[in-house]
């Protein structure tokens, strides 16, 4: 009898799932009415890959993968025997990488790059949607839009990101024929917000009501606190407000008890650029902290399909405006206005005297004097002195 084994336990999209002796991962998703993509079962068509957030990858899983695939911890999950737990995330956009023949680079008149090109395979995109550009050893990267039309032109365009200067691998004597790599294309905002899990009270007392929940919480958000790549967006929340607003928020989704007086997802991450490896970064720590409070791995499942439900509200590759109502807000500029009292610049502590036009970021509400931030105000602002 093939027999489950705890110690592999693969961790998937809200799943948990124990593969067997000799399984592969692809079977044990299979077996467990997971659903994934799959083809030909035998390393070929690529369908299958899947990336790995946590735990050990067999190399005989990576073998027909490309540098960049592997170093990014992509797998074959119809190749990969599990030799202990994983955690693993469907394969993102940013792990598709296309090779492409330069064909020309000009400046355009307001100033930016345009880059004209092939791509040595067919690239699924539209005019407006985002990539990332590197040079062939894959490294140099920048941002890039698609300006050209699929099906009308015959060489695909992009412009570099806003102010981007040329990287150095665009810089050479002769560029004919200069092989590039293009990230992407990277997805686009979904026109509607998620449409939440019907909730499971009885999932809430399962896991051990509210003080298990804080508990599992207050040692997360510790762990973000101490992490490099999290911490910088905490910057100026308290870890008591977000363990307070994250609890009523579940509790909310989970047990259908409203107390939850915040945005949604999509608003209140709409300035910060999450990438898929960040949100299963975090995904992993959550992992982590509900194990050290010795949750059951059918529990850990179950609670983590609350949260994963809004990958679509949250991973971007460039802020989003908020939206309100029927309006589209931006909170990410700065605005000008006239400073009646004497203050001290956010930026550089400097003084700013009284009836001083200053700027103000409207998200942050950080205020800068002239030299840190400062411009003069626009023509007939209301701020003007
Ligand atoms: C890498 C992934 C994530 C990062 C970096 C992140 C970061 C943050 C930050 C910095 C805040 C505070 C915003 C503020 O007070 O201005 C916040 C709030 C919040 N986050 Fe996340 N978050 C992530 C994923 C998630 C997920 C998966 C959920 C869903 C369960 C979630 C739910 C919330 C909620 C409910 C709030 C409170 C909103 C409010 O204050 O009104 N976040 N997040
Ligand atoms: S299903 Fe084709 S490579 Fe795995």
């Amino acid at each position: 009898m093939p027999s489950d084994s705890p110690s592999r336990v693969l961790h998937y999209q809200g799943h948990a799932v124990a593969c067997r002796d000799n399984e592969t991962v692809l079977d044990a998703f299979l077996r467990a009415g997971v659903n994934i993509p799959f083809s030909c079962k035998s390393g070929i068509c690529h369908r299958c890959m899947v990336r790995c957030v946590d735990g050990d990858i067999p190399p005989h899983a990576q073998r027909k993968l490309p540098e960049h695939q592997r170093a990014a911890g992509c797998l074959l999950s119809c190749q990969c025997h599990p030799t202990g737990p994983m955690m693993l995330a469907p394969r993102s956009p940013e792990d598709s990488v296309t090779r492409c023949r330069l064909v020309e680079l000009t400046r355009t008149v307001n100033d930016r790059w345009r880059v004209v090109f092939e791509p040595f395979s067919t690239l699924n995109y539209r005019p407006a949607q985002l990539a990332r550009l590197m040079s062939a050893g894959l490294d140099g990267e920048c941002s890039a839009v698609f300006i050209s039309v699929p099906d009308d032109d015959y060489y695909t365009v992009v412009e570099l990101g806003d102010g981007a200067g040329l990287p150095d691998w665009l810089r050479q004597q002769s560029l004919e024929d200069l092989e590039f790599c293009l990230r992407g294309p990277l997805p686009v905002e979904q026109s509607e917000p998620v449409t939440p899990l019907p909730p499971e009270p009885a999932l809430w007392d399962e896991l051990g009501g509210d003080a298990m929940v804080r508990a599992v919480l207050a040692t997360f958000y510790d762990k973000v606190y101490a992490d490099p790549e999290l911490r910088p967006f905490f910057e100026r929340v308290t870890l008591d407000r977000i363990i307070g607003k994250q609890f009523a928020f579940l509790k909310q989704h989970i047990k259908d008890e409203p107390g939850f007086l915040g945005e949604q997802p999509h608003n209140s991450h709409s300035w910060m650029v999450i990438t898929d490896a960040l949100f299963d970064h975090r995904q992993n720590l959550m992992l982590q902290a509900m194990r050290e409070h010795g949750i059951d791995e059918g529990l850990i499942a179950r609670w983590s399909r609350y949260e994963e439900q809004f990958r679509p509200d949250i991973v971007k590759y460039k802020p989003w405006l908020k939206r309100m109502g029927g309006m589209l807000v931006d909170t990410e500029q700065y605005e000008v206005c006239l400073l009646e009292e004497a203050t001290v610049c956010d930026y550089c502590s400097g003084e700013i005297p009284a009836n001083t036009v200053v700027r103000y970021h409207k998200r942050i509400g950080k205020i800068g004097c002239d030299t840190c931030i400062g411009v003069a105000p626009a023509e007939g602002s209301p701020c003007q002195p």
